[in-house]
Parts: C-alpha cells; structure tokens; sequence
C-alpha cells in the first residue's frame, strides 16, 4: 500500500495524530495538506505528551521525511517554534527530515486580528473557530491576496504587496474596532521568517512524484474531520479547507491515480470543539463522564469539547465521502464502566427516519437520534495486548459498527500511548 490518506470521520480530534504516528513506524514520508495550526495532533511516547500544529505526526520516527504540502496555511512563528522545540529535545529537523512547499500560503498578524475581530463582533452568531487567521488566510489565497512562502524570501517585492495589503486590511479592523497592523513590523518579522524557512522550501509536488515512481511508502495526514469540511461539512460551522481525502492530492500535487487507500479514523464516541449542530450531544453526566475520563478539551485552544454517543449516521456519510476502505478506532477505553452505551443508527426528522444528514442548519437542528442499545463492559481495557483477550461486550460493540458501516477495522486504540494499539492489519504491510 505505498500511498494511504488518514482522515477524520467525525468533527476532528479522532485520535488523527496518534494512528498517524503508529503507521508511521512503516511510512517513509508524512505530509499534511490542508489546515494549518487550527489543528492539534497529540503524540504520547514514554509517557511525554507531544502536541503537533504544524509539523507532520510521524516527526519522531528516524527513517521519515516529514512534508508539509501547499494545501496547508502555515503561521511561521509557529512553524519555528515548534521546529526549534523539537531540535531543542535534540531531534535532527534539517532541511533533508522536514520540507515544505514553497506554494503554502502564509498566515499573516491581519488574519488572525481578523478572526478574532469576526469573532468577538459576531457574538452569539460566531463559528467559534480557533481564532488562528485560517479563515481569513484561505479567503486571500481565494481572492488571490495571499502571500506564499517563498514570496517572504523576496523582501523588495514583499515590501511593496504588503503595504497595499495592509491600507485594505487596516481598514476592515478598524470597521471591526480592532488595532490596527504597522508596517514596519510585520514586514521585518516576516522577511526574517522567509530567511529562516528558506532552506526547507522546495517544490513538494515533484519530491513525491518521485517517491511514488521508487515505490516508497507516503502517509497523507488529515486534520479536522469530514463534517468541518466546506463544502460537505455542517456549513458554515466548518473550518475553512476542504478536510476530505481527495483533497490530499491537490493538497500535495500529487494526482489522484496516486492514491492508494483511504483509513478514517473514528472516535468510539463523538466530540465538537466550537458551535454547530450535534445531534448526539449529550448535555447530562454521561457527556461529562466522557469528557472528564476522555480528558475532551481542546489541544489547540484548551476549550472543553462537547461531547455524545457515536453517531453512525454521521461516521457511514464520511466513508462515503472520502472512499475510506480501512478504519482505525480510538478511544474504546474510554467507554470502560458504562453500564450501557448508545450507537446512532438513523435520525427521526418530522415523524419520518432518515439516515443522511440534511444539508439545512433548521432541518439538523431538528434531528432526533434514534439509537441502537449494547452492553457495556466493566473492564479497563487499556493494556489488554490481543484482539481476543477484549470482553465479549466490546467485540460485540465492535462487531456492530463494522456490520453498520461495512468496512473493516485495521486499528484499535485502547490508549494515548503509542503502544496502547491493536494493529489487526497494517495498510503499509498489504
Ligand atoms: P487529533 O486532532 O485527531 O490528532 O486528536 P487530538 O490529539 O486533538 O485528540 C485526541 C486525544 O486523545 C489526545 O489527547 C490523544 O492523546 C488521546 N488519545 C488518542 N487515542 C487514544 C485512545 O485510544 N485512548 C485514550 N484514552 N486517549 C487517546
Ligand atoms: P484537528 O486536526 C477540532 C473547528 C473549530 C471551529 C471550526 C472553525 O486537531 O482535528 P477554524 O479555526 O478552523 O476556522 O475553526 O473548526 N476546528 C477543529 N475542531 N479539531 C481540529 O483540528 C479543528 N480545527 C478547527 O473549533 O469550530
Ligand atoms: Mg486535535
């Protein structure tokens, strides 16, 4: 299987980060193509928790190339952060383990005043995003206003985009009664990003052509999930890039006879960071049970998730979208000690069941689940090593999605841990 996309089936936070970085044990390169540090991925190895925004999840194997494709929007004062960090715990992060795409537009100081600007001005209309300047980043590669990174390395002709830039910007955060951005600034801070980054930049698009005619190994790392995405996601409480597998090949620039498989991963209950409807959602002690023993808050922002049953309905429209021929499961754990534990199976919408999720916020917003009920299981499951040595209530929880959704488990997480995983099949092993 030498090129696998990993995305998200639900409203992000699935685990991405952790599968990604399981696989990676066989990958030879981890590329994101799409989103920016709105994304959170966590890594647990030997008991250190490591939170990715930007670099790709597969960093700490020493075998991979990590690629960082023209589909993502990247902040670069984050970006070296979380560069420096990593050489700082003596990682080898040259311009040979990590590249990054010379197209990648730039998140700039005005994007991210903007969202949070939008944000606060909207009040209880707001999307609650991450308040990162993705939104407003993607609208000016759109509108073509944006600055790729390596324009950055081009200061004389940087200096004078910028100022035109920042007149129309300046402009909206006052309307906004934002501060306003100075020049001067944000011209000597980016132009010494540009320098920094330099070295890393190259054409993204053609080292993976030529990885994939040698036959070497590519794992695609989603962020967010299917249902944030813009055009197939609960519009408009959805993040600002098309978050689905076919998008990793724009993403990247690599076409789409490339692709081999596509894994999602699934959260074993669903959870929501910002507003949007949520039809599972369980506003009693259960969403609280899971949210305090799932520790569900925010790895970008630190926002307590919204958090409910598994949504099949929802996970069944994600295979669909993305093609996803593989699933990996995470966070059975974390249903251990529930006396009983819901599954939704269809919606009740106006006397009638449906099984697709309405493109209208007022007709999901009028959604009633309608669940199929199993057997919980006492036991903490975390260290359990073997697919048989599960209870019988989980195998038959298991038993239940695969038959719903009609595509086999590949991975089963039991824990953060990197070893806390039951790989029933390795994609790259096929
Ligand atoms: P991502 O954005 O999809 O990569 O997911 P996040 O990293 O934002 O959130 C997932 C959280 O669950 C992180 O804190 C992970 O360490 C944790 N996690 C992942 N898989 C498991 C699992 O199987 N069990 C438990 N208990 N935690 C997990
Ligand atoms: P990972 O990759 C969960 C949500 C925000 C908000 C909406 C729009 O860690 O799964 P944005 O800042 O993108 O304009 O916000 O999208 N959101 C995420 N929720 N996980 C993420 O990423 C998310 N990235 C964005 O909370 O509701
Ligand atoms: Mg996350």
């Amino acid at each position: 299987m030498p090129a696998l996309v990993v995305v998200g089936t639900q409203w992000g936070d699935e685990g991405k980060g952790k599968i990604v970085d399981v696989l990676t044990e066989k990958a030879d390169f981890v590329v994101r193509f799409q989103g920016g540090n709105n994304a959170g991925h966590t890594l647990v190895i030997n008991q250190k928790k490591y939170i990715f925004h930007l670099i790709p999840s597969g960093i700490f194997w020493p075998q991979t190339v990590c690629i960082i494709g023209n589909g993502v929007v990247v902040d670069p004062e984050v970006l070296i952060n979380e560069i420096e960090k990593l050489k700082n715990e003596g990682l080898k992060v040259d311009s040979t383990k990590l590249l990054i795409s010379e197209k990648a537009h730039t998140i700039m100081p005005y994007h991210k005043a903007l969202d949070m600007a939008r944000e606060k001005k909207a009040k209880q209309d707001k999307i609650g995003t991450t308040c990162r300047g993705i939104g407003p980043c993607y609208e000016d590669k759109v509108a073509r206003k944006g600055f790729r990174l390596i324009d950055l390395t081009y200061p004389e002709i940087f200096k004078e985009k910028l100022k035109a830039i920042l007149e129309e910007k300046n402009f909206l955060l006052k309307y906004l009664d934002a501060d306003t951005i100075e020049f001067e600034d944000v011209y000597n801070k980016y132009t010494k990003y540009g320098e920094y980054l330099k070295p890393y930049l190259t054409d993204v698009s053609l080292v993976l052509w030529k990885a994939k005619k040698e036959g070497k190994k590519i794992l695609f790392e989603g962020a967010q999930g299917t249902f944030l995405d813009i055009d197939h996601g609960t519009y408009p409480y959805v993040t600002s890039s098309n978050t689905l597998a076919g998008n990793a090949c724009c993403g990247a620039g690599l076409g789409p006879s490339e692709i081999d498989m596509v894994l999602g991963v699934v959260k074993a209950y669903t959870t929501r960071v910002g507003e949007g409807p949520f039809p599972t959602e369980l506003k009693d002690e259960i969403g609280n049970h899971l949210r305090d023993r799932g520790n569900e808050f925010g790895s970008t922002t630190g926002r307590p998730r919204r958090c409910g049953w598994l949504d099949l309905v929802l996970v069944k429209t994600a295979v669909r979208l993305n093609s996803i021929k593989a699933l990996a499961l995470t966070k059975l754990d974390i249903l251990s000690g529930l006396e009983k534990i819901k599954i939704c199976v269809a919606y009740e919408y106006e006397g009638k069941i449906i099984d697709y999720l309405p493109a209208s916020l007022i007709e999901m917003s009028k959604l009633k689940p309608i669940y199929k009920e199993l057997p919980g299981w006492k036991k903490d499951i975390k260290n359990i090593k073997k697919f048989e040595d599960l209870p019988e209530e989980t195998k038959i929880y298991l038993k239940t999605i695969e038959e719903y959704l009609e595509v086999p488990f590949y991975l089963i997480s039991i824990g953060p841990e990197r070893e806390n995983c039951l790989i029933l099949k390795n994609p790259f092993e096929n």
